[in-house]
């Protein structure tokens, strides 16, 4: 009787002193498991003289009952400790600053393309697109440049297949081929423009790349003339470079158009009178461009008696360089964050 009175006595500091929920599980074993003594004692119940039975099965029931108590609530107390603790590790900072998608934009070449492409679309053009590899019959047959032409030579076109020169096939150097192919599949009137990639023999330097972009652009119908030519790329330069600008057009060749011209805008950086921008001069050369030559009209099956028409071709990246000073092409190709994060 008096061990158990011990025993509860002793019990509580030990309870108490349990710091972790293991701790406490061996306690509950030495002291209620079947191997304590308070079970121990229950066994023996039988063997005492029937008088004291009662009192000290009371007794035992008592003791049992006040360990379960007390050994119950340290175990709320140390779970709640432990669920205390896993909450605070746990823990999110809900005020951290969350992640932001990276959102994209287009490239400064397609902006530019964009661009030159609304103007026209603006003057009621078409917009259209053609293969990148080409037939040597599009690329330079049906645009009236013979087989003897400087520019069909290995060292300036990348060519796919050798042949015939119309069966030829290689990477289109310009994207003059489509005014044929345009004007193959419709009949006249044609005001259409063509974006698109090129690809030429070249080494890269600052202001050449072996794959480039041009925009070509083509109009036919019935009478229009050179002026109509002037009046359209002066509407381009203002559109483009501002209000302000003039353009002038000096004679050059190319073997499609007759006669031919090479398109240059008054510096849009001095206004005409000389500065880097435009090396000077106060002139900004931008494309080529003149009237379809009636060889080209007789490629493609159209009455060069009944139609004229002018045709121009411009470099996007030459366009992009002017304008935003970009001194060498090859900052369009490295896609360095920090060049095109300047231009979104
Ligand atoms: N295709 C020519 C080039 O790559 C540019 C050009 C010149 C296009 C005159 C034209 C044109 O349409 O009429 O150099």
């Amino acid at each position: 009787m008096q061990q158990l009175d011990v025993i509860v006595r002793e019990a509580r500091p030990r309870i108490a002193a349990a710091s972790t929920l293991e701790e406490l599980d061996k306690l509950e074993t030495e002291l209620i498991g079947r191997r304590s003594v308070v079970s121990e004692t229950r066994r023996t119940l039988g063997s005492l003289p029937a008088e004291e039975r009662p009192r000290v099965g009371a007794q035992v029931q008592e003791v049992q009952q006040e360990l379960q108590r007390v050994l119950g609530a340290r175990r709320a107390e140390l779970e709640r400790e432990a669920e205390d603790r896993l909450l605070a590790e746990d823990r999110v900072d809900v005020t951290l600053p969350g992640y932001l998608p990276a959102e994209g934009t287009h490239h400064i070449i397609t902006q530019t393309i964009h661009e030159v492409v609304d103007i026209f679309v603006g003057l009621g053009y078409r917009v259209a697109t053609g293969p990148e590899v080409e037939l040597g019959w599009y690329n330079f047959d049906a645009l009236a440049t013979p087989a003897t032409h400087p520019s069909r030579a290995e060292s300036d076109t990348l060519y796919v297949d050798w042949g015939p020169p119309e069966d030829e096939m290689l990477l289109r150097t310009q994207t003059s081929p489509m005014q044929a192919r345009y004007m193959e599949a419709h009949d006249p009137p044609v005001y259409v423009v063509v974006p698109g990639r090129v690809f030429r023999s070249d080494t890269l330097d600052a202001t050449h790349s072996p794959v480039f972009h041009q925009i070509e652009g083509l109009a036919v119908d019935e009478g229009i003339t050179f002026g109509d030519l002037r009046g359209t790329l002066a509407h381009f330069a203002r559109e483009f470079f501002g209000p302000e600008r003039t353009i002038r057009l000096l004679p050059h060749f190319f073997p499609f158009t007759e006669p031919s011209a090479e398109m240059a805008a008054s510096c849009f950086a001095c206004d005409g009178s000389g500065c880097r921008v435009c090396g000077g001069n106060g002139w900004i050369e931008l494309m080529g461009c003149g009237m379809v030559d009636p060889d080209v009209f007789h490629a493609v099956g159209y009455d060069a008696d009944k139609v004229t028409g002018f045709a121009y071709g411009v470099g996007v990246e030459r366009l992009a360089m002017v304008r935003h000073g970009i001194n060498h092409i090859r900052h369009f190709y490295e896609n360095d964050q920090r060049v095109l994060r300047q231009f979104v």
